[in-house]
């Protein structure tokens, strides 16, 4: 088996630019490890806090700028650390505070910040809080979560669903109420009215704060407040049977309620009170409503996540026409950002297969505004196939005939040749890809036409040009599979050429005196190459032209 002996990371990318009047998390971009999968430190299968330790290295080398880790809090593990018990804690699993401080302190001392999750609509079943809740009616702690009577014929308040399958209530025979779960019966919603719930949960974020962390990625920040009187959701009249049962009704009463914008400017005003801290929030609705979540005068998240380009098909028109629409709807001062992938989502390299990741790999990092790279999505992973009784995502095992389990995305980050891909000296939790002998970081960082190669050179580009970190975007009306647009600061100007179809084209625009050299090409062969007037495409090809 190849064994290339490799240098270590030392890093020759240019170096960050100097703080101006942008913030780290407008020029910068975001890496989101998920632990249990991105190295495991201490050989029990799961990844943890000193397996990302042991990667730094790598993020550096890669030239990531700031680290989002999924959940790391106690947990049941009822949805894989998403069902909190302890929000100012470390699972063991993944280590122990003192790790976790070691953690941020060598994040930092590379210049690179800390995003931690953090999840305020529901805890875990097993939190205290919750613990006492249910334990009778006039507990102090009753008002915390959502409870209510059911309806004169014993059934759940109303229709509302979860999300992940079968009804959002659960009967509580001890007390005889219903409580509200947006997700599983194991992670009931809080009560964010009650003002005790609100004290608690930003003290939770100032003690993070406090140890230094920059900022937080905010789980279902739209789900937060539901309606006050408990109205039926409507049906849904595009729901499809291949959808999610939860897609049966439009949720316009139990999410994305008004008074939720009370809550986020409440979680900002917490995060000003430090210096240059941040909070993501995410959030899955139409542009129109997405960027209402930057708040009034922008005193609400400071990122709402902006998930088109996995939510569109991937059509060069529809794309081109959602980049306008974005940038048209942002708010003054609003920043804009980008993501391919996450953990809940199949990946980009599986969603339109591996030529076309490359191009996407150009769209995400050079579009106007904050990358976020899913872990592995650098080198091109893709979701791994794992067998129903295999599977360990919630999600899927309660709807086994729609598809739905997050497993496949989930699945260890591919290092080496070694066995289990360098991930883990165990049996990893969640299999291992069969091409990770061929598709590994190892192999990708030698061969100069590699995914890995590709992003790395594009986050270098983003580093140098001032035109991708912050200039203007400027779209170029482009045909059938070609999206074009221009990125421009000041007189340094840049072309970017797309073309999202398997097939060569042209592309020659009516409007624009095209002069320039290609500086980046999916096909590295191209580069230097001078363009006049139009420019000839392979399929699946994106280049960077860098105008006269
Ligand atoms: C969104 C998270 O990304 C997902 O993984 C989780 O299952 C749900 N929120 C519930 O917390």
């Amino acid at each position: 088996m190849m064994n290339l002996a490799l240098a270590p990371y030392t890093s020759t990318l240019p170096v960050r630019p100097a703080p101006g009047s942008y913030l780290w998390w407008q020029e910068g971009l975001i890496y989101q490890v998920y632990p249990r999968s991105f190295m495991d430190g201490n050989g029990d299968g799961v990844g943890d806090l000193q397996g990302i330790l042991s990667r730094l290295d790598y993020l550096q080398w890669l030239g990531v700028d700031a680290v989002w880790v999924s959940p790391i809090y106690p947990s049941p593990m009822a949805d894989f650390g998403y069902d909190i018990s302890d929000y100012t804690g470390v699972h063991p699993l993944f280590g122990t505070i003192q790790d976790f401080d070691r953690l941020l302190e060598e994040i930092h001392r590379r210049g690179m910040k800390l995003i931690l999750d953090f999840v305020p609509n529901h805890t875990s079943d097993q939190h205290p809080w919750f613990l006492e809740s249910r334990s009778s009616r006039d507990n102090p702690k009753r008002d915390w979560y959502l409870w209510h009577d059911p309806a004169p014929n014993g059934n759940p308040p109303n229709n509302w669903l979860s999300v992940f399958g079968g009804s959002g209530w659960e009967w509580d025979s001890t007390t005889g109420q219903y409580y509200y779960h947006a997700f599983l019966k194991e992670q009931p919603d809080l009560n964010w009215r009650n003002p005790e719930v609100q004290q608690a949960m930003l003290d939770a974020m100032r003690y993070w704060l406090d140890r230094g962390v920059d900022g937080f990625r905010v789980d279902v920040m739209w789900h937060m407040i539901k309606d006050a009187q408990w109205r039926n959701n409507p049906p849904n009249p595009d729901y499809r049977p291949h959808l999610a049962t939860y897609e049966q009704l439009l949720p316009v009463y139990s999410t994305d309620q008004p008074e939720v914008h009370q809550i986020v400017a409440m979680m900002r005003q917490v995060l000003d009170e430090y210096n240059e801290r941040m909070m993501i929030g995410e959030i899955y609705l139409p542009i129109n409503k997405l960027v209402t979540y930057y708040g009034t005068n922008n005193n609400g998240a400071h990122l709402p996540f902006n998930f088109q380009l996995i939510a569109l098909p991937w059509n060069a028109r529809q794309i081109a026409l959602a980049v306008d629409q974005y940038e048209g709807a942002l708010p003054m001062g609003g920043w804009p950002n980008w993501v391919l992938g996450n953990h809940d989502q199949p990946r980009i390299a599986s969603r339109v297969g591996k030529a076309q990741a490359r191009v996407a790999a150009v769209l995400l990092l050079t579009l106007r505004g904050t990358p976020t790279v899913y872990y592995g999505d650098e080198i091109g992973m893709r979701d791994v196939p794992i067998a129903p009784e295999f599977v360990q995502d919630p999600q899927g095992i309660n709807m086994p005939d729609l598809n739905l389990s997050r497993d496949p995305e989930r699945t260890p980050m591919q290092w080496d040749d070694s066995p289990n891909a360098g991930f883990s000296t165990a049996g990893p939790w969640l299999p291992v890809a069969d091409n990770y002998r061929r598709e590994n970081v190892k192999v990708q960082r030698e061969n100069p036409n590699s995914m890995l190669l590709l992003y790395r050179r594009l986050i270098a580009l983003r580093r140098t040009e001032p035109a991708f970190r912050i200039g203007d975007y400027i779209p170029v009306p482009a045909e059938v599979n070609v999206m074009a647009y221009m990125r421009e600061c000041g007189v340094s100007r840049f072309l970017v050429v797309l073309n999202l179809g398997h097939g060569t084209c042209f592309f020659m625009p009516s409007n624009l005196e095209i002069e320039g050299t290609i500086v980046l090409d999916t096909i590295p062969e191209r580069e230097g190459i001078a363009v006049k007037r139009r420019v000839s495409l392979n399929g699946d090809e994106a280049m960077v032209v860098k105008l006269k």
